[in-house]
């Protein structure tokens, strides 16, 4: 069994980031002991949006640190950076060729992140970006891909395109499946919890918490979260969105149930404990990822584990795409 999934290096990785994806890497790694793991930095998926040249490249870096601070093991895991495998982009064409504009033009993401490049103009690849996630994907031939839920229309659109292909130029392609985790597919925004925790996408500071925070910081931010005046802690997304979503981070960081928690506290008169408990858990998560992360990102042993990683997945990329072209008619021999 394969399993693939990617981080674009867009912004400073968030506690969302963390729970709906790394975490889950992570706990795949160690329950599924013969799976093989193919985790990397999706850079190119960068550029559909414009991006400062020294940030990217800090970012890229930081994002392959932390994926190995947050707990991935180098021995299990192939880790790489995406641009430095260039049958992505060769595999994302050809997946351009097997999709259809509206299909593209139905993903949500793109029309939403659409609005906010109006002014300046659209990069074509904000359309044709779950294209080359596509690509990312079958490249490997994965059968499972954790992510949030926010990528899972993307992964419906990768399973069609490979449906699409295999029934065009016949069994080409694994058809992947789309892995959610139970609790925390949707970490909130601490100050609007109906919405998505998101740096780019929050007005205030206070919305999100990064894994690189200070981790005071970190603390004030969750006793400052957003919730609502009951003073009574039980689980309810659409009348406490607030007091769920923080329960979801609760659960998710100790690997308990929201039922166990919420018998807890049951008999708290105020949000005041939860939250500092909570402020603790989080904190002490963070800081610990903290630790490991500067230790990783001084080192020269990131970049021996990224070279590694990008021969193992050159490797297989590169076999995939000799059987791909053949398939469509593209090679001159075979
Ligand atoms: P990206 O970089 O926006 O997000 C990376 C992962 O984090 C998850 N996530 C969240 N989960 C829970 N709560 C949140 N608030 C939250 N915010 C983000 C995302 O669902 C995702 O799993 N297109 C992808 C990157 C990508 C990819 C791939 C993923 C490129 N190629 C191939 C899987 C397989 C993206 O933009 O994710």
């Amino acid at each position: 069994m394969r399993l693939v999934s990617g981080i674009k290096p867009t912004g400073d990785l968030t506690l969302g980031n963390y729970i709906g994806a790394i975490k889950q890497f992570v706990n795949l790694q160690n329950e599924l002991k013969d799976a093989e793991f193919f985790i990397f930095v999706a850079d190119l998926h960068a550029i559909t949006t414009p991006q400062d040249k020294q940030q990217l490249k800090k970012r890229v870096r930081d994002i392959a640190a932390m994926y190995i601070a947050c707990g991935l093991d180098p021995n299990r895991v192939n880790l790489f950076i995406q641009s430095e495998v260039l049958e992505h982009p060769l595999l994302g064409y050809i997946m351009e060729s097997t999709a259809y504009i509206g299909e593209m033009e139905r993903m949500t993401q793109y029309k939403e992140k659409k609005q906010k490049q109006l002014k300046d103009g659209v990069r074509t690849s904000l359309l044709t970006y779950p294209a080359l996630m596509a690509a990312d994907i079958l490249l490997y031939d994965a059968d499972i891909v954790p992510v949030g839920d926010d990528q899972v229309q993307h992964l419906e659109l990768t399973r069609t395109l490979a449906e699409r292909f295999n029934s065009l130029y016949g069994e080409t392609f694994v058809v992947p499946k789309a892995y959610t985790p139970k609790v925390g597919a949707r970490i909130k925004s601490l100050q609007e919890p109906t919405k998505k925790m998101s740096k780019s996408e929050s007005e205030s500071e206070k919305a999100y918490i990064l894994l690189l925070d200070n981790i005071n910081q970190i603390k004030n931010k969750i006793r400052s979260a957003v919730t609502d005046n009951e003073a009574k802690i039980y689980f309810d997304e659409k009348n406490k969105p607030g007091i769920s979503n923080l329960l979801t981070i609760y659960a998710s960081l100790t690997d308990s149930s929201i039922e166990d928690i919420v018998k807890k506290y049951e008999n708290e008169t105020s949000y005041q404990k939860f939250k500092e408990d909570l402020a603790e858990i989080v904190g002490s998560t963070i800081e610990k990822i903290q630790t490991r992360y500067y230790e990783l990102i001084k080192s020269n042993e990131l970049d021996e584990i990224l070279n590694q990683g990008r021969e193992k997945a050159q490797f297989i990329a590169k076999r995939k795409m000799t059987k791909v072209l053949n398939r469509i008619g593209l090679l001159r021999q075979k």
